[in-house]
């Protein structure tokens, strides 16, 4: 199957999520070895409208391991011909001429769809709205879980924080629906629970969930507890206690010793650095995982040029 843009999790059938897991293997091992210089005829261009750290520096990172160069803009907004009301469309246009690639990050939902539509160059989708999707976050994601729980099949996990407007659950939970027997808790204050599209996907692919608004008695049956921040700002009621939803020592304590704790990052209150040291916290290591996953992802997209 080609990969002509990166756009939504859907794209990405299980046949395709194992090559990319291989091939994300092998590029942990050639970055061990100091890289490759393969890929020097290629150039990716980054193009974001909205901060990223983890993102862009993984996906520039990615290029230059791969022995690629790199064309950016930091607050695309800011430094690009958009100043002077210059359409989307018309940008990629101009820069799919001067590159291989093009990752983009956009303040608008279906943004990167746009993009491709335009583009002679792939487009990589690297989050477009706030209800939009993250889909390299989610290739990350779900690799991590991949390499830590061993498995993909059968697997609980429980999405707890802001899930309304979180572009990653979406995106993870679009890909760890294609799996066999997993099962979702979707736990999240009333204003901020999954929205219905995500739960008729479910239904209709009949995948297992529930809505909660808690986590207490999940979070020990569960194999992944997946957190994104909540924005206080953003409740009906101010006095909200959202200390329930946090990880700390406690909650290490009622998880299952070999589950695992989750988070795209940035993290603010809802993970207490103690939780950091536990073997059982990924985030760190889910975060590196992008260097290789998006490695693995651009070799995909130029082999098959
Ligand atoms: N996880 C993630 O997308 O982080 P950045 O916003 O820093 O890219």
């Amino acid at each position: 199957m080609k990969l002509n843009h990166v756009i939504e999790s859907q794209q990405f059938t299980v046949p395709l999520l194992m090559e990319l897991f291989e091939r994300t293997r092998q590029m942990e091992k050639m970055v061990a070895r100091g890289g490759t210089k393969d890929y020097s005829s290629k150039i990716m261009a980054t193009l974001f409208y909205k901060s990223s750290t983890r993102t862009r520096f993984s996906f520039e990172a990615a290029m230059f391991r791969l022995g690629g160069r790199v064309i950016s803009t930091e607050h695309a907004a800011d430094f690009s011909s958009e100043m002077r009301d210059e359409i989307l469309e018309d940008t990629i246009r101009i820069i799919s001429n001067d590159c291989d690639v093009i990752v983009l990050r956009h303040t608008e939902e279906g943004a990167a769809r746009r993009a491709a539509a335009v583009s002679s160059v792939p487009v990589i989708n690297a989050g477009d709205g706030s209800g939009g999707q993250h889909p390299t976050q989610a290739l990350l994601d779900l690799y991590t879980i991949y390499r830590e729980c061993k498995a993909l099949n059968g697997i609980a996990v429980a999405f707890v924080g802001a899930l309304d407007n979180g572009r990653t659950v979406r995106s993870l939970t679009y890909l760890l629906s294609k799996f066999d027997r997993v099962k979702f808790y979707f736990i999240a204050p009333p204003e901020m629970q999954i929205g219905d599209d995500i739960l008729h996907y479910l239904d209709n692919h009949r995948v297992q969930y529930e809505l909660l608004q808690q986590p207490e008695g999940i979070i020990s049956a569960v194999d992944v507890v997946y957190r994104t921040r909540i924005d206080r700002d953003r409740l009906a009621k101010k006095d909200v206690d959202l200390g329930i939803y946090n990880i700390n020592a406690a909650v290490l304590q009622k998880m299952k010793s070999n589950a695992i704790i989750m988070h795209p990052l940035p993290r603010s209150v809802e993970i207490d650095p103690v939780v950091d040291t536990d073997p059982r916290a990924v985030y760190f290591r889910q975060a590196r995982n992008g260097l290789f996953v998006r490695m693995a992802l651009l070799t995909i997209l130029f082999d098959q040029e």
